[in-house]
This record gives C-alpha cells, sequence and structure tokens, in this order.
C-alpha cells in the first residue's frame, strides 16, 4: 500500500464515530508504514455537487469535442477520478442514513463513476456492458450505525443498503477487495454500543496491519 484515499461523509464535524473510526485506521495504517501518502476527501462537509443534465451531455461527448462548458462541468468530476486513479487503498468512514449511505457520499460515487474513465460500455459484451477499467484497488468502509442488526442473519439484515450498495459500485472504483468495520448500537448508547466501539477499533487495527503488510511475491 503506497497512498490511499481517505474519505470521510459524516455531517458531524464533532462526535463522529465514523469520522474516528477512519482516523485511527489511517493513523494505525501510518504507525505501521509511515510512507503511506494520504489524500484526504471530507465530502461531509464539502459534498460533490449532484449530477446534472449539462453534467450527463458532456460524459457523452468525446473529450476532443467538449466545448468550454462541457469542461466546465466535468471538472469537479476529472478532479475526483485523478484522485481516485492516484490511490491503491479507499478507506471511506460513513454513517448509515436511512439504511443507506448518506446523499453526499452518493454524489461522490455519481461523480467517479464516469463513462471512459471508470468504466466502459460496449454492448458486444452483451448482458453487461459496462466494464470497469480501473482495478488492483482495496476498500476499507468504517461506518457507524444507530441501530444494530445488520450482519447476515440479524434483525434488520434486508435493511443494510449502505454496504450492499457500495459493494455494488466499488467494482467500478477499481476494487477488488472490500472489507466493512462497523460500530453498531449508537442510539442505545448501553453496554453492547461500549463493545461494538471496542471491537471495531481493535478490528481497525488489525485490518490496518494487513493493508501494511508488503505483497507476498507469491501473492502477486
Ligand atoms: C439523518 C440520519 C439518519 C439516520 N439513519 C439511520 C438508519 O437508517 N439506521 C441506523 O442504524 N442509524 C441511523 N442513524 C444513526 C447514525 O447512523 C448514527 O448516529 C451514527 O453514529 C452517525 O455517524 P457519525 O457518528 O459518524 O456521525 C441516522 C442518523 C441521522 C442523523
Amino acid at each position: 500500500m503506497d497512498r490511499i484515499l481517505h474519505i470521510d461523509a459524516s455531517a458531524r464535524k464533532t462526535r463522529s464515530l465514523s469520522r474516528d473510526l477512519s482516523a485511527h485506521f489511517v493513523s494505525e495504517l501510518r504507525l505501521a508504514r509511515p510512507e503511506v501518502e494520504v489524500v484526504y476527501r471530507d465530502v461531509g462537509t464539502n459534498p460533490p455537487p449532484f449530477v446534472t443534465e449539462a453534467w450527463i451531455a458532456a460524459a457523452f461527448t468525446d473529450p476532443s469535442q467538449r466545448n468550454t462548458e462541457q469542461q466546465a462541468a466535468l471538472r469537479t468530476s476529472d478532479e475526483l477520478i485523478d484522485e481516485l486513479e492516484s490511490v491503491d487503498g479507499i478507506v471511506i468512514g460513513t454513517p448509515m442514513y436511512n439504511y443507506g449511505m448518506p446523499a453526499a457520499l452518493k454524489a461522490w460515487f455519481d461523480q467517479v463513476i464516469r463513462v471512459n474513465r471508470t468504466f466502459s460500455f460496449d454492448l458486444a459484451r452483451g448482458d453487461w456492458p459496462l466494464a470497469p477499467i480501473l482495478s488492483g484497488k482495496k476498500l476499507a468502509v468504517l461506518t457507524a450505525r444507530g441501530e444494530f442488526g445488520f450482519e447476515p442473519g440479524g434483525i434488520r439484515s434486508d435493511w443494510n443498503h449502505l454496504e450492499t450498495h457500495i459493494r455494488t459500485v466499488s467494482h467500478y472504483l477499481g476494487v477488488d477487495e472490500m472489507t466493512v468495520i462497523s460500530i453498531d448500537y449508537q442510539e442505545f448508547g448501553d453496554e453492547r454500543h461500549r463493545q461494538s466501539v471496542a471491537s471495531a477499533f481493535s478490528d481497525a487495527s488489525r485490518l490496518a496491519r494487513t493493508w501494511a503488510a508488503p505483497v507476498k511475491e507469491d501473492a502477486v
């Protein structure tokens, strides 16, 4: 792991569990591998703009044919994709909002998943015309949730649209290894919550050490 993109998506700047957990992961990673470079993007306090009609028209115009307005419509997208391309690891600290991802994080995904930049489209591929252009990235999703039971077999397993959605779209970021670590029970504030915080922080430390470990020759 040489360079990571660290994204935070909580609307809260203070008392944010997902920010605390993602910061812990990044600091453990840097402790174990000080040379790791970190690109930081706070979409929670600085949300990317929503995709517009002008954005879509520009994205589907050949780059050599784009006029000045179209180039401007894609400027944020270009910047965010350049950031994404430059890293081999992505760390997302995000709350669950309404059983899915915050709108600000969805806006980021909509800006970076773009034809001929992060995916190609070819009807010759039959029923699966989209294919990712990027590859080889790891993704750590560090979440905080007020309720609990979102794991397979849990009482709210069918309501976990945060993890399933990120897992599906991460394919188009070039992710081939994704790990999710969650803090649960935030709204209960009880012993189960305290235990959930402790185990999430220790799981994050362990995952950071695996990211820091050199890639084995026979694994390449
Ligand atoms: C707008 C909003 C929607 C939320 N929706 C859910 C939800 O659907 N399920 C859940 O378990 N918790 C939900 N929560 C609770 C948050 O996930 C929880 O407070 C979490 O700790 C927020 O992340 P943060 O501490 O990083 O800000 C919601 C909180 C807010 C503010």
